[in-house]
């Protein structure tokens, strides 16, 4: 089982999007393992986007990042990290394919609506900043846990 983080950006918040947002995770199976609205400190985000320090664009996404509260979300499931990657779609909307999170709600680039880790290893290390461990509950099973276990 894979462990993902995903954001739910402020302008998915101010916008009423957030249970429209996570309905497309978790009706793909995946469980919710840790959620929470917070407005994330500088320091949190510069953790975050720490590979981004420097680059021309970071000062605009620091300020979009704090610029209201956000949904925190930690996802499990079975190639969860790529999976959530194709359902959110490609980080510049214009490329994102139609159906896509960033293609159907997002129209630029700094305000693409969500985040997603890229990796295994990122989004061990996201869900590590976002959340203490006493705010991820893993041990629980969903039906589709139950469900792909059963035919095993
Ligand atoms: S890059 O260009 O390789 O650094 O881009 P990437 O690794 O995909 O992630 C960049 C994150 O910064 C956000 N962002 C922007 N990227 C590029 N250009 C501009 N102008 C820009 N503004 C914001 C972009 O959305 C990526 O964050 P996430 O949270 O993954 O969407």
């Amino acid at each position: 089982m894979e462990k993902t983080f995903v954001a739910i950006k402020p302008d998915g918040v101010k916008r009423a999007l957030v249970g429209e947002l996570i309905n497309r995770f978790e009706r793909k199976g995946y469980k919710i393992i840790g959620l929470k609205l917070i407005i994330p400190t500088q320091e949190l985000v510069k953790e975050h986007y720490k590979e981004h320090i420097g680059k021309p664009f970071y000062p605009r996404l620091l300020k979009y990042f704090t610029s209201g509260p956000l949904v925190a979300v930690a996802l499990e499931g079975i190639n969860v990290v790529s999976g959530v990657r194709q359902i959110v779609g490609a980080t510049n909307p214009d490329k994102a394919e139609v159906g896509t999170i960033r293609a159907d709600y997002s129209q630029v680039m700094e305000q693409n609506i969500v985040h997603a880790s890229d990796s295994v290893e990122s989004g061990l290390r996201e869900i590590g900043i976002w959340f203490k461990q006493e705010e991820i509950f893993e041990n629980w099973k969903n039906l589709s846990q139950i469900l792909i276990e059963e035919m095993q």
